[in-house]
């Protein structure tokens, strides 16, 4: 029997693509270049199986008509809001995503972006760099302390439970938090934490407030200019989310006139575009969508994905299907 046509959309890690291609029939994107909706759609009419990840847009109009070929799509990452999973479902195809391998280290970002926000790491780096350094004082660069502050974490999945982890038992803070659903208190309290019952409720008393919550339409713009003038007025905002959490304007427009204090972003609404107003900001710390990038936990994800489509084609259930 022939074996399963794949494509995997980007360069994965090198023992990821090993595995897939001793397995699978598989066409690999060896320059890396992010393809667009027009190739996307191809793919879905050619292979049995695309691999994507979040730089690929796979909304519903990709999913018209009878000629499609792909039977399941094995996404490279937890979150999945770019892809249209009502319109895959129609079609009959299954999507499965990576849940589990990312948590610590999406956890460490958010941590890393608390951190250099508060304590102004971004600004000094760019300072020293330029050359501008003059010396210590007392008065130059001063921050935020972090130790024995409040932070409220929006969203109290994996990735929020280790966040809130971190925060309490390495930093001694007090840690609220929303979530849909209520949680046991028990196992809050396992993360030093306490589920109040409105994101209001949270943003009221937090001096930080990191996002942990999925992307896509359910929670599209749930921090928007209403909620961010609810935040303390020298508070910060942590996203490792998803971009469109927030409403963007919004936030350069509380930062720009101080309703909060700083924000820590490591995803954005039209990735890879960062409006230039965001860029020209002192108060906030950006990264490139770096949440899971370790070598430990790419491999995991890969090797997730690996496993999710070898047991699709092996006609078992595969373990992270989402649809
Ligand atoms: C994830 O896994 O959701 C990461 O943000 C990359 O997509």
């Amino acid at each position: 029997m022939s074996r399963p046509r794949i494509l995997v959309t980007r360069r994965w890690p090198d023992a990821v693509e090993a595995a897939l291609s001793e397995r699978f029939d598989v066409t690999l994107n060896q320059d890396d270049a992010a393809l667009d909706l027009a190739k996307l759609r191809e793919a879905l009419l050619t292979y049995d199986a695309v691999l994507p990840t979040v730089s690929d847009k796979l909304p519903a109009s990709l999913f018209d008509g009878d000629t499609i070929r792909t039977k399941i799509l094995g996404n490279f990452g937890v979150g999945f809001n770019h892809i249209d999973v009502a319109s895959a479902k129609a079609k009959g195809i299954v999507v499965t995503n990576t849940p589990g391998v990312l948590t610590d280290c999406t956890a460490d970002i958010a941590m890393l972006l608390l951190l250099s926000v508060a304590r102004r790491g971004g600004e000094g780096e760019r300072e020293l760099r330029a050359g501008s350094w003059t010396g210590w004082r007392p008065t130059h660069l001063v921050g935020t302390k972090v130790t024995g502050k409040t932070v409220g974490i929006i969203g109290f999945g994996r990735i929020g439970r280790a966040f809130a982890q971190r925060c309490h038992f390495g930093f001694g803070m007090d840690v609220v938090f929303y979530n849909r659903s209520a949680i046991d208190p028990m196992e809050a309290a396992r993360y030093g934490a306490m589920q109040l019952q409105t994101v209001e409720e949270v943003l009221e008393v937090s001096d930080f407030v990191s996002l942990h919550c999925p992307g896509g339409a359910e929670n599209r713009h749930l921090m928007n200019a209403a909620r961010l003038s609810k935040m303390k007025q020298g508070a910060f905002l942590i996203n490792t989310a998803r971009g469109d959490v927030v409403d963007e304007t919004a936030l350069i427009s509380a930062l720009e006139q101080g309703t909060i204090r700083g924000a820590g972003l490591d995803v954005y609404e039209a990735e890879p575009h960062v409006p230039e107003r965001l860029r020209a900001l002192d108060n906030v710390v950006l990264l490139p969508h770096l949440g899971s990038a370790t070598e430990e936990t790419r491999t995991a994800m890969g090797m997730k994905v690996v496993d999710n489509i070898t047991a699709f084609f092996a006609g078992r259930e595969p373990p992270d299907r989402v649809v």
